[in-house]
């Protein structure tokens, strides 16, 4: 399988940040590998801006470093490399000064999209908003595209959306969501929207229960001062996994167009129920007993002996609405995990009766999603076990590992950040975040964390490479479920 590349129309890309961790590891990178896809138009500039007085020459370099440390097997074909560094250009800027801007000014060009890359920190957007108005240096067509955390809380990040809304049209506006930028998760829209089959089963009278699961091997790294900050729920939970939740339990868009999609996410946010607080686990790992001086327990990696931050958590959730009453959704995600894995799992209920008697035992299909690694769909089903010996029953799957279904070039992982970049020269808005989809997801999120906060609640330990607290299994538990396996 071949895939088409359709090139973008010309651009001038500003990258505030562009010397950042995040420039040098996705950005960059991924402009890169779609430079070399045949994406980027001859007219396509990348400008690089940040505080550091490094000249195009000096950035260039920092660029061929990153690019020959995260570009992938392209990032060693230097001659590509090359062509693409001429493409390159910096300007030493500061946000809260005048300093750099009418060099700016005078790089960019007229007649191409002007897009401007905030990866900086979220105090920063106000200023570089209102700087690049001040100069003039946008128009009805330039595009703001902004990271993550999109907010600490809903005051916060109502503040923010206020901050770019005094400049920027929300059609302007790209709030980065990476996770809707992954291929598989697009997939699963394709999956839900493009066949008959599953549709009518997408219901409370079929489902008995969703599950959403994003685990990670990593801890806290060199992180730990933002993350002390964040926590499970904040860094993951209110973004990420929200994002899948909304994709899973909306009703069908009438158009896959950015607002007619949003809207629909939107309307299952606010259908979400509040969570009891006995519906909540949240956990810090343990050190690793093989290598506690490397993998430190999660409040040695912060640097607070009495962190109450979670690395982890699990809860069940409502959506208080006609499809979904009655079917819990249950979220876990957590750091120092025993696998990397993230799936969605469709739980469908028991068939009704059994004509095969109680010894064949209860089965019931499963269709899980799984965005990485090993990108695929499966969908388990029951069949009779092969061989003589009466009719035993056993549940098998229909797999659609993507790499084997499709070959290697149809299941080329582009990175969600090249994907996503290339959307906002495009002007396609389907896979970032509207404004007011972020606010009604800090509306569900803040009285929880309040919650646990005012209550005192301390984190529950767990073993390092585990799935988690014994008490996220007892969560399931008591409802008569399991968790499905962490498996790489
Ligand atoms: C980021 C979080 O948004 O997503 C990180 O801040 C997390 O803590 C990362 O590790 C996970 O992304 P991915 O694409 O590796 O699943």
């Amino acid at each position: 399988m071949v895939s088409r590349v359709i090139p973008v129309d010309p651009f001038d890309l500003v990258i505030f940040g562009g010397t950042g961790d995040l420039a040098r590891r996705k950005i960059l990178p991924g402009l890169f590998r779609r430079f070399c896809a045949g994406q980027m138009p001859q007219e396509a500039r990348v400008i690089g801006a940040a505080r550091a007085e490094l000249g195009a020459d000096g950035y260039r370099d920092m660029v061929r470093e990153a690019i020959h440390e995260f570009g992938g097997d392209e990032g060693s074909d230097d001659t590509k490399l090359g062509a693409f560094l001429e493409r390159l250009h910096y300007v030493a800027i500061d946000a809260r000064d005048e300093g750099g801007w009418r060099d700016l000014a005078g790089l960019l060009r007229h007649r191409v999209i002007r897009a401007f890359y905030f990866s900086v920190a979220p105090s920063l957007f106000g200023d570089l908003a209102e700087r690049l108005n001040n100069h003039g240096l946008t128009d009805n067509d330039s595009r703001i595209v902004v990271e993550k955390p999109f907010g600490r809380d809903l005051a916060s990040a109502r503040q923010l959306n206020g901050d770019l809304a005094a400049f920027f049209d929300e059609s302007q506006i790209y709030r980065i969501d990476h996770y809707l930028g992954k291929e598989t998760v697009q997939n699963l829209m394709a999956v839900r929207f493009g066949n008959m089959l599953f549709e009518p089963l997408w219901n409370s009278q079929f489902v008995d229960h969703i599950q959403i699961t994003v685990a990670e091997t990593v801890g806290v790294g060199g992180r730990g001062d933002y993350y002390d900050k964040s926590g499970a729920m904040r860094d993951m939970v209110q973004n990420h996994l929200m994002q899948l939740l909304c994709l899973i339990a909306m009703e069908p868009p009438a158009r896959f167009d950015p607002d007619a999609v949003r809207d629909e996410k939107l309307k299952v946010i606010r259908a979400l129920e509040e969570v009891e607080p006995h519906h909540i686990v949240r956990g810090q790992y343990d050190a690793d007993p093989d290598d506690p001086e490397n993998l430190p327990d999660y409040r040695t990696a912060v640097e607070d002996p009495k962190s109450r931050t979670e690395s982890f958590i699990a809860m069940k959730t409502h959506i208080a609405n006609w499809r979904w009453a009655g079917t819990p959704f249950y979220l876990r995600t957590g750091k120092r995990l025993c696998a990397r894995s993230s799936e969605i799992s469709i739980m469908f209920k028991d068939t009704p009766h059994s004509i095969f008697g109680e010894e064949a035992g209860r089965h019931r299909n499963v269709l899980s999603i799984r965005l990485q690694p090993n990108e695929g769909i499966q969908l388990g089903v029951t069949i009779k076990e092969p061989g003589p010996g009466g009719m035993r029953l056993i549940d098998v799957p229909l797999d659609m590992t993507f790499a084997d279904a499709l070959g290697p070039s149809g299941a080329e992982n582009v990175d969600a950040y090249e994907r996503l970049v290339m959307d906002v020269i495009r002007g396609n808005q389907t896979l970032f975040m509207r404004g007011d989809e972020v606010e009604a997801a800090w509306a569900w999120t803040d009285p929880l964390i309040e919650g646990w906060t005012n209550r005192g609640d301390v984190p529950k330990p767990y073993d390092s490479h585990s799935a988690g607290p014994d008490a996220a299994m007892q969560l399931m538990r008591r409802d008569g479920r399991e968790w499905r396996e962490v498996t790489p």
